[in-house]
């Protein structure tokens, strides 16, 4: 692990600042103010965001620091920079793309995320695992959340840098988003330091889906009495940042406190459509999957109160539901 005096941070920030202005001024600068005004960003959100733009060319980072060799490779640690495998050729990891810079909690930009302006792909590329950027432990928003909410009750975990930033245009400053990377415990934990309750919001398609159930999963461990997790999920093809702006951030705020399920109504919904309860046969099945799962939490009233709920759906005793040896059981 990195101290903090690393100089990357300083490289990151210059980096950015370069990305910005290149939105202000580059002679390119166009493509790329169209794209953000197509997505119906405003010059406000865009520099709370710090938002900018790697404009087309292979070198234009690597003049702008007149790098010599030795801050050449500091710019490659910092992923920024690439060498080529074959030739040695050095280049600019990023360009031709809007730049979302990724900061830490403490407010240092440690990588970024850039998105194509049209449809080629990768749709995104990312700053690769550096010393000062570890993607699994990141949620992007999260000093932004800080900042600009003294009274911070709950958050909403999201998908990507768009839907953060869109709910965010729209009033709905307490979104970060994972990234595209599973919710891990690092990040439930990380996220029930600052507040009690967290909702979950991911996109309404398959990956959305199985990324609801992956976080409902790493939440599990860590739902001490007085917690509280909750899942939105959101009509097929559409995400928060596509959905606000469809219908308005009123109708997606009642859709927020109208429509989101609690973690236990998710649970036992996904879990007994699994296993149907309906015959013997599945009332045991669905006994033995949920137990290996109510296992993983922390003693307390939730978890009494989940396995008396399992009592209801199959007719065991908590006696023989304890007695039932977890076997690795596959749920998806
Ligand atoms: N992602 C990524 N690389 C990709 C695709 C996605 O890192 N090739 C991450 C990004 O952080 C992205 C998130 O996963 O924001 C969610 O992916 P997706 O829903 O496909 O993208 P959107 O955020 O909806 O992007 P946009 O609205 O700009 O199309
Ligand atoms: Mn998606
Ligand atoms: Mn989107
Ligand atoms: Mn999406
Ligand atoms: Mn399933």
């Amino acid at each position: 692990r990195q101290s903090i005096e690393s100089p990357l941070y300083n490289l990151i920030l210059k980096a950015s600042e370069f990305y910005q202005q290149s939105l202000r001024t580059h002679s390119t600068k166009k493509m790329a103010v169209d794209y953000f005004k197509q997505r119906g960003l405003t010059g406000v959100i865009a520099r709370d965001f710090a938002l900018g733009f790697a404009p087309p060319g292979w070198d234009n980072l690597i003049k702008h620091f007149e790098a010599d060799d030795s801050q050449q490779k500091q710019l490659i640690d910092a992923g920024l920079v690439v060498e080529s495998a074959d030739t040695g050729k050095r280049y600019d990891r990023f360009r031709e793309r809007v730049m979302f810079p990724i900061r830490d909690v403490k407010g240092r930009v440690i990588a970024f995320g850039g998105r194509v302006l049209g449809d080629d792909k990768p749709k995104y590329l990312n700053s690769p695992e550096t010393p000062v950027f570890h993607k699994s432990e990141v949620l992007y928003g999260l000093y932004e959340v800080r900042k600009n909410n003294r009274h911070l009750d709950e958050i909403l975990v999201l998908e990507g840098y768009m839907d953060v930033i869109a709910l965010a245009q729209f009033g709905i400053t307490n979104g970060v988003a994972t990234l595209g990377t599973a919710t891990s415990e690092e990040h439930i934990k990380k996220l029930f330091r600052l507040v009690n309750n967290i909702l979950f919001c991911f996109d309404g398609d398959a990956a959305g889906r199985k990324a609801a159930w992956r976080a409902l999963e790493s939440a599990l461990p860590h739902l001490q009495d007085g917690r509280k997790v909750r899942f939105l999920f959101l009509p097929d093809g559409d995400d928060p940042d596509s959905l606000v702006r469809k219908e308005g951030v009123d109708a997606f705020k009642a859709r927020m406190s109208q429509q989101a399920q609690s973690l236990t109504d998710y649970f036992f919904n996904h879990l007994t459509e699994e296993a149907k309860p309906t015959s013997l046969e599945g009332k045991a099945h669905l006994a033995s999957i949920v137990t290996p799962l109510l296992t993983k939490m922390p003693s307390g009233g939730l978890k009494a109160l989940m396995y008396q709920k399992l009592e209801e759906l199959t007719g065991l005793d908590q006696q023989h539901l304890l007695a039932i040896k977890p076997v690795a059981s596959h749920v998806s």
